[in-house]
């Protein structure tokens, strides 16, 4: 292995910049005018994402709301979803202990553009492409042959536990989203679920960001303008710190996340398999001058190797098939060549008769 770990350049993680107390941001994560936050993170915007009360519903009424949901916004928040309130904050808890554990102890376990497993500040291999003011750690939880505890960190104590529990709860929250999807797409209970390759077999692993202060916010992004490639996304915000934003039409919709809820977005593998009656919205991440945040990101997606392409009973004379079929493996090589790049990808997967 050569000396940057197979990255075209030596990474240095944006934590040890924000450390450095330095007032201006290196040149390489500088945005394009046009990419910028812009003024409109000082006006609140009147809009927010729907937010769904998991216990106050009928599996029918659930599945009006997500359904609804998933085709208006891309994105909502669940509360009252199952998950211990107590469990969601020891995760987060164990998660900040890491990213504030020395830069040595963390690079060791400094990840690859092969696998990306691991702690990492870049996303994208191509040389000179713009970076973003954030760190994260990646790791696989499904399918088994691709979950190992040696790959994740061994400190803080409780966080490979802590994480495993977690990551139980949210596959079951997961499944019963896709039920609820399923259902308000006018489908059976389980046709998306199968048509991911079924529960046994689908992926899902768990990004985890650390976004450090940021001495020039206004110039820069935590995570640049993508849509998620995968299946769906359950993230667990910052309780405190703001940051998400979702795009609606040209605006940016600041995400005002409520205590105790998740925020669930459709990916680009359930708008393709959806026939785009769902949409994966792209989404962006502000950075911050006077507070570090930290989001978990836990991403399920379908079987690998399955070509996916969009359910037959979608498709009729009216909605004629809109994407090709791809398999996810081929499919997130590009964000993970190219890094995150709107919603060009999914785009691209358009049939050329439309
Ligand atoms: C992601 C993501 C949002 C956030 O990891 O894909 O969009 O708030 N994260 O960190
Ligand atoms: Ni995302």
């Amino acid at each position: 292995m050569d000396s940057n770990n197979g990255w075209p350049e030596p990474i240095i993680p944006v934590q040890s910049l924000s450390e450095s107390g330095t007032e201006t941001i290196p040149e390489r994560y500088i945005k394009p005018p046009s990419d910028r936050p812009g003024t409109e993170l000082t006006k609140s915007s009147p809009l927010s994402i729907p937010v769904i009360d998991l216990s106050a519903m009928s599996i029918e009424e659930m599945a009006r709301a997500v359904s609804d949901a998933c085709s208006e916004w891309g994105f909502f928040q669940v509360v009252n979803h199952g998950v211990r309130p107590e469990l969601m904050r020891h995760a987060q808890q164990v998660w900040r202990g890491f990213f504030h554990l020395p830069i040595e102890e963390k690079q060791r376990y400094a990840n690859s553009p092969a696998t990306y497993e691991g702690y990492g500040s870049r996303l994208g291999v191509e040389k000179g492409i713009r970076l973003d003011w954030g760190d994260y750690y990646f790791l696989h939880v499904l399918p088994p042959c691709l979950k190992s505890h040696e790959k994740w960190p061994a400190l803080p104590h409780a966080l490979r536990d802590t994480t495993d529990e977690y990551s139980r709860e949210l596959i079951n929250l997961c499944e019963r989203i896709m039920e609820a999807m399923s259902i308000g797409l006018g489908l059976d209970p389980t046709r998306l679920q199968d048509s991911f390759g079924g529960r046994a077999d689908v992926g899902a692993c768990l990004r985890v960001n650390y976004y450090p202060k940021c001495p020039q916010p206004e110039l820069t992004l935590g995570l640049s303008s993508h849509s998620d490639p995968g299946g769906m996304t359950v993230l667990l915000a910052d309780d405190s710190v703001k940051g998400l934003q979702v795009r609606r039409g040209s605006d940016w919709v600041t995400i005002d996340p409520v205590r105790d809820a998740f925020i669930i977005n459709v990916g680009d593998q359930i708008q393709v398999l959806s026939n785009a009656m769902y949409k994966s919205v792209e989404h962006r991440v502000m950075a911050n001058a006077t507070d570090e945040r930290l989001s978990m990101a836990f991403f399920y997606n379908p079987k690998a190797d399955l070509p996916l392409s969009p359910i037959r009973e979608l498709v009729t004379l009216d909605r004629p098939v809109l994407y090709t079929p791809m398999t996810f493996n081929e499919y997130r090589l590009f964000i993970r060549r190219k890094g995150p790049r709107g919603k060009s990808q999914v785009e691209s997967l358009k049939t050329s008769c439309h």
